[in-house]
């Protein structure tokens, strides 16, 4: 049995009060569709994913360069069972699977149920127990238990209004059914709405069963309509990204102040602390400690690396034992070899940096290839940038630069050599030995007296 996805995703999403296409607005970092999306990749790979498209349609092609999708368009929203037969000349699969772009957080898990639950000739559903049903369609049931009918709430009695079973609307159906029974549809309803879930009746009089699967948490099957509850499907999905870590073995502080939006690998014995958020792929080695309000994106910790609050990582490959921040910036291209330590208010671009470096205070570090054992001091900067191009700074093993040092690029710094606090280097430096840039001739202003200030009028009484 061969199995295809379609995703409904054409709906208006007018609730949402945005610009912005529904389906676009993130979860996790990512478009919701592109979670929905993920989910359908991981169940079938036969073929890729039909996406039923609506308004704005561009927008939503677009934000999905590289994707494995097949788009397709339902000019007018007609409803369930007209977006799904937009999509039916394509499908090639025996069974169709339906999800919806605006319900992100299905679990490759619960579908993975709902299709061992569903032999080829019946249709599988996922219905949901919800304490508040209201909005959604109700499942009617017959004595034996068996469903036998979906009923929109716009359309349903006082009596079926007061079910608490609902309608997930997501649904394994063999294909050939669907050929047979989308064209059929008819919009007789409240809504004026070709519903899907009018299918049931169809199965009902041909005796094709129904196979009904619950979800594994209650979240999955939620749906997004406004931004409130987009909220609390981000929490729900954060929540479940900490636990994941926590059963690997890392501490997380606060699983509640924490953000996943990537795919972070862990080592044991890692210590998160609070508001840190992850981004892109992350990978932290054993016991590394990330301080509170840290953001790194794009990162790879080896072991023991300690980044200490607030600070922002991006792009950088960080071996062991490197000691970062409080309040470091590493931008994109930055490789720190081993027990390099990077202080406060210290910015890196593109740098490459030895084992053993100390960059501790107020300083940028941009287009730089530094040795090992090398000194930084404070408010030292590489000036990289001539207005027009970056060029290169390149410093030898064990370099003592003096504080407030200027090193103008292209230059280079030879092995061992010191430089004189408040320097302007613009030409290379010879190895092993003091080059400074200035004469020291400090000296002291004899009878000085400093200004005052000048009142201009006399107060009046
Ligand atoms: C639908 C189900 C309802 C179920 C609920 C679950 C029908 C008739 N009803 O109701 O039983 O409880 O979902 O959330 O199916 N869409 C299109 N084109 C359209 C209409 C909708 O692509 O013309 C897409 C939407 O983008 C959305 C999904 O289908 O992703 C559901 O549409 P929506 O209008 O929200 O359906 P409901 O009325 O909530
Ligand atoms: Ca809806």
């Amino acid at each position: 049995m061969t199995i295809q996805t379609v995703i409904l995703a054409a709906g208006l999403g007018k609730r949402m009060q945005s610009n912005l296409p529904k389906v676009l607005h993130q979860l996790a970092g990512k478009p919701m569709l592109s979670h929905v999306i993920a989910a359908g990749l991981r169940v079938s790979r036969e073929w890729p994913p039909i996406v039923v498209y609506g308004h704005q349609g561009q927008a939503i092609i677009d934000a999905f360069p590289e994707s494995n999708v097949m788009w397709v368009q339902q000019k007018e929203q007609l409803g369930t069972g007209h977006a799904l037969l937009q999509a039916l000349p394509r499908i090639q699969g025996d069974q169709t699977l339906v999800l919806y772009g605006d319900v992100p957080l299905i679990s490759e898990a619960t579908i993975k149920q709902l299709i061992e639950h569903t032999p080829a000739k019946g249709i599988g559903m996922v219905t949901a127990t919800l304490p508040d049903a209201s909005g959604y369609g109700r499942i009617k049931r017959n004595k034996a238990k068996q469903v036998i009918g979906i009923v929109e709430e716009k359309d349903a009695t006082a009596k079926e209004r007061a079910i608490k079973e609902i309608n997930t609307g997501i649904y394994l159906i063999p294909t050939k059914l669907l050929k047979k029974w989308l064209p059929a549809l008819k919009n007789k309803n409240a809504q004026n709405e070709y519903y899907l879930t009018d299918m049931v009746s169809f199965a009902k009089k041909e005796k094709i069963r129904i196979y009904d699967v619950k979800p594994n948490h209650i979240e999955e099957v939620l749906g997004v309509n406004d931004r409130v509850q987009l909220a609390l499907l981000e929490r729900f999905y954060q929540r479940q990204q900490a636990e994941k870590l926590m059963r690997q073995g890392v501490t997380i502080i606060d699983p509640a102040r924490i953000d996943i939006r990537g795919e972070v690998e862990c080592g044991k014995d890692v210590i998160i602390d609070v508001n840190v958020v992850l981004e892109g792929r992350i990978i932290i080695g054993n016991e590394c400690t990330i301080g509170a309000n840290s953001l790194l994106c794009d990162v790879e910790l080896g072991e023991r690396v300690q980044i200490k609050p607030h600070s922002i990582l991006e792009g950088a490959d960080i071996a062991s034992d490197c000691v970062i921040g409080p309040f470091a910036r590493l931008r994109t291209g930055s490789l720190l070899a081993q027990g390099v330590r990077i202080g406060n208010f210290v910015e890196i671009k593109n740098s490459e940096i030895g084992s053993g470096t100390k960059i501790n205070h107020l300083s940028y570090i941009g287009d730089s290839d530094i040795g090992k054992r090398v000194n930084i001091g404070a408010g030292t900067i590489t000036c990289n940038y001539d207005g027009a191009n970056k060029h290169k700074t390149v410093i030898g093993d064990e370099v003592h630069i003096g504080s407030d040092t200027q090193l103008v690029a292209p230059v280079v710094i030879g092995t061992g050599a010191d430089i004189g606090a408040g320097s302007t280097i613009a030409k290379d430096v010879p190895a092993a030995q003091l080059t400074l840039s200035h004469q020291l001739n400090q000296r002291t202003v004899p009878g000085w007296q400093r200004p005052i200030k000048k009142t201009l009028r006399q107060p009046t009484e």
